[in-house]
């Protein structure tokens, strides 16, 4: 993929997001597997995932990467699309 191509949720956002992500927030009250939650809360997942905030260091999971933040902020830039 190139910088200036279109993304979408289901194909680029969506699979940043692992299984246990998905059923963890969704405890927490965020579904990262719905696009239109994940477009409410852009603003604050953007923030927790580019701090290295969530995933938490404690899941064992690998913190979000440059590209991945940058991604995922390219598609809220371009309107969330699904
Ligand atoms: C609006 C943004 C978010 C808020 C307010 C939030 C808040 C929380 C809270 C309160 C917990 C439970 C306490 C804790 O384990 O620290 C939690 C757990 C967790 N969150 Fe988030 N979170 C957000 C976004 C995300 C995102 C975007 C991801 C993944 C990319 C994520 C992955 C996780 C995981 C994997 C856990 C479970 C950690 C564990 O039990 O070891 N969260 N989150």
């Amino acid at each position: 993929m190139t910088n200036g191509d279109p993304l979408s949720f289901a194909r680029d956002i969506r699979p940043m997001f692992t299984d246990m992500d998905v059923a963890h927030m969704k405890i927490a009250g965020i579904d990262l597997s719905d696009r239109n939650e994940v477009m409410t809360h852009a603003d604050a997942i953007y923030q927790t995932v580019s701090t290295g905030a969530m995933p938490p260091p404690s899941s064992g999971e690998t913190p979000w990467t440059a590209q991945m933040c940058e991604r995922f902020k390219r598609w809220q830039a371009a309107d969330c699309p699904e």
